[in-house]
């Protein structure tokens, strides 16, 4: 297909999403020069359809751990299909359901016996605050503040960041949040015995990607125990060895009551979720006969999600995607470190595994400050944004910021990723940095973009 050809289909493919789906959506895409056509997708490359290679360093938000349509997912998939198999019976006793449920608590370790699945992290979520009321015949949930724990009414309930929110009417009552690594906030709630549950992610990743002080999470565990409020720790983003370990409880020796799972579970092929929990909880919501299902889902211990979680377990541990994660993690800092060291407006790069996070910060000199402040004025997010939108478009990296800290740019590329990549990628970020450093032409795209955002508003 010609060039011009692929660009009318591309073209037809966006206004019938913006059409039919959402044109939002579109608008913000185009916007930023993002809206490209991806025909294939291998290990950490996407192939666009006007020829062009982009470096995958977001993963869907760490969906893609095993890397874009992994071969051995994909076969283990197109097998399942052929075998014409119990998919969806219901009525039944899925096999797999129970070979993977077994799988993952073996791994999970300590408290963590049974499994619930679901089919999105949101879901999972929601399982665990009503498993979690059940266990405890409390009300309150416990969240950390700029936590992100999903868009369904529950999870919603337990993000402080009025954004995503804002304008959907009343939540769960009985929620409060306590700032992320403070234990004294988190003990002064947890006295009232209010609190079914805190939730909370051991790595935060939406809100910067805040990796918490070594004996935070221990001692809010003792705390939890203390007070009889179940500890959970939500590892949708940060589980499937996206951290090194297959949860990142596991560096912080806690042993949690409730661990949710998603995202890189089924190899970002199928949605899958899963809340590992411990037989004592399981008990209180499975308790008697009449209440066998009292909580399912039709989709959740589907044949192609359990398949896909089976087969993703195998490509991590076989290819030793954990100790990969922890070496590129590690030589991804340092070189981030050496790259950027020098600008000001760099904070800090840090992180756990392959879950990192370069903070920006406002410059200090005037020439900078000037246009920054009015940029950030128009829009909290349109300078990390800027930065987003030249490493996509000049370098051909796929990033994003984080969605409760638009001045932390996420850096999460597949747990394949390999080390010519990762030096590509830090060469581009130094150079948009740099670019962002001198007040030329990175300041005045930024106004470009303001005023095409602020016309189209
Ligand atoms: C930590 C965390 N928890 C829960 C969720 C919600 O997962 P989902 O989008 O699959 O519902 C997300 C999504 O990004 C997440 O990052």
């Amino acid at each position: 297909m010609s060039t011009a050809v692929q660009s009318v289909a591309s073209g037809r493919q966006s206004s019938r999403y913006a059409e039919r789906v959402n044109p939002q959506w579109v608008r913000l895409l185009d916007l930023l020069e993002m809206n490209v056509q991806y025909e294939r997708c291998a290990g950490a490359e996407l192939f666009t359809s006007d020829g062009r290679c982009i470096v995958d360093f977001l993963s869907g938000y760490c969906v893609h751990n095993v890397g874009h349509n992994h071969p051995a997912v994909v076969r283990a998939l197109q097998r399942e299909l052929e075998q014409n198999g119990p998919a969806m019976i219901q009525s039944h006793v899925a096999g797999l359901a129970g070979e993977l449920a077994e799988q993952l608590c073996e791994r999970a370790s300590g408290r963590l016996q049974k499994t619930f699945f679901c089919s999105s992290g949101s879901e999972g979520v929601e399982a665990a605050i009503k498993f979690a009321r059940a266990h405890t015949r409390r009300d309150g949930i416990l969240a950390a503040e700029h936590a992100f724990h999903g868009l369904t009414c529950g999870a919603l309930s337990l993000m402080s960041d009025s954004f995503w929110s804002g304008g959907f009417g009343p939540l769960l009552p009985e929620t409060k949040f306590v700032r992320f690594g403070d234990f004294e906030a988190l003990e002064q709630e947890l006295k009232s015995k209010r609190f079914a549950a805190f939730i909370v992610e051991p790595v935060q990743s939406e809100a910067g990607v805040c990796v918490p002080d070594p004996d935070y999470l221990r001692r809010a565990e003792s705390l939890c125990r203390r007070y009889g409020t179940l500890f959970v720790l939500d590892e949708v983003q940060t589980g499937m060895y996206r951290t090194g370990k297959f949860l990142a409880a596991h560096h912080f020796a806690v042993e949690p009551d409730i661990v949710i799972l998603a995202k890189a579970l089924s190899g970002g092929l199928v949605p899958v979720g899963a809340v590992l929990m411990s037989d004592a909880v399981c008990d209180s919501v499975y308790s008697s006969l009449p209440r066998a299902f009292v909580h399912t889902s039709t989709f959740s211990e589907n044949s192609l999600s359990m398949r896909a979680g089976l087969a993703t377990l195998e490509v991590l541990e076989s290819n030793e995607l954990g100790r990969r994660a922890i070496d590129s993690g590690q030589y991804l800092r340092e070189q981030l470190n050496a790259a950027l060291g020098e600008f000001e407006m760099v904070k800090e790069i840090r992180g756990l595994g392959l879950l990192l996070g370069i903070e920006f910060q406002a410059p200090k000199q005037l020439r900078l400050r000037i246009p920054y402040e009015a940029f950030s004025a128009i829009h909290a997010g349109m300078f990390g944004q800027i930065l987003v939108m030249r490493l996509f478009r000049d370098w051909g990296f796929l990033t994003q910021v984080c969605g409760n800290n638009f001045m932390v740019l996420k850096v999460a590329p597949p747990l394949v990723i390999e080390k010519a990549q990762m030096d590509a990628f830090v060469a581009a970020v130094r150079s948009v940095v740099e670019l962002a450093n001198s007040p030329g032409s990175f300041w005045s795209e930024a106004l470009g973009l303001a005023r095409r955002r602020a016309f189209g508003a």
